[in-house]
């Protein structure tokens, strides 16, 4: 797929690792849209870059969702590329001893992590998919897991979401392929962004970092450069790209 010829969809692009996506993209592909639910940061991304198409929707809504994809193909006819990017970074283990009311992990953040990081996931890609095969749209969906879809202890809810995205990247890769239209992810590890200073300890960023063969965390340039990859090569299909500088958890 040529970069030039794709229209690109975003979610989640209004911050960290997708607003990196989104600013470098715009001037590459024909054209970029993003959906966040962050008005404000929306805003400041709309005025700094006007050519970046920018739409305000929670994607926990299915009907919202719906209404957002509908807007789209009406206005651009076609997409090529989606990139199921929006998420939130949950770290907390299934028992906690230092919690001594209820050691338990909360049942309230295991739904607020499973609803974004994976329901929303299925709600955006079962619309768009749909609305891609129909309008014969020739592309590629990319979903942002995660090297703890392996497994990493303190995030049980997160690794859950992000391995259930390794499965469905391999099935829609299968289901969808006929149509021309791949799937891939990309597995990233610890990448220097505020949410992962917000999710993790220093002292856990460090020991990350110190377990980490190249010894530091990954750069958005580095996902940007995979994303692009994958958009170009039209037999790169159904598989898991891990972009993490080595580091096995
Ligand atoms: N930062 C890392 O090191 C890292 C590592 C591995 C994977 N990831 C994954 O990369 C993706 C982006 O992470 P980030 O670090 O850039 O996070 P971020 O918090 O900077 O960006 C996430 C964006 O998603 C948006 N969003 C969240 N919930 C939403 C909803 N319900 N509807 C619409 N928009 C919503 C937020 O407003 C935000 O702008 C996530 O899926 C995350 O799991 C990040």
């Amino acid at each position: 797929m040529k970069l030039n010829e794709s229209r690109i969809l975003i979610t989640g692009g209004a911050s960290g690792l997708g607003k990196t996506l989104a600013i470098n993209l715009v001037d590459k592909a024909l054209k970029v849209i993003v959906i966040d639910r962050n008005k404000e940061l929306l805003a400041e991304l709309s005025k700094d870059f006007p050519d970046i198409h920018c739409i305000e929707a929670d994607l926990t809504n299915f009907d919202a969702v719906e209404t957002v994809t509908d807007l789209i193909f009406k206005e651009y006819g076609k997409l090529n590329v989606l990139i199921n990017n929006a998420g939130i970074i949950h770290s907390e283990p299934l028992v906690n001893i230092l919690k001594r009311d209820d050691a338990r992990h909360s049942l309230e953040n295991w739904q607020k992590t499973i609803d974004i990081n994976l329901n929303a996931v299925f709600y955006v890609t079962v619309n768009i998919a749909a609305k891609m095969v129909k309008t014969r749209s020739k592309g590629v969906i990319i979903n942002i897991s995660s090297i703890s879809s392996y497994g990493n202890a303190g995030q049980s809810a997160y690794s859950a979401t992000k391995a259930a995205l390794n499965a469905l990247t391999i099935t829609w890769s299968k289901e969808l392929g006929m149509f021309g239209i791949r799937c891939v992810a990309i597995a990233p590890g610890f990448f220097d962004t505020p949410s992962t200073h917000a999710a993790l300890t220093e002292l856990k960023i460090k020991e990350y970092k110190n377990n980490t063969p190249l010894g530091r965390m990954g750069k958005t340039e580095e996902l940007l450069q995979s994303v692009i990859f994958i958009v170009e090569n039209d037999f790169y299909n159904g598989t898991i790209l891990n972009l993490d500088g080595g580091l096995k958890l």
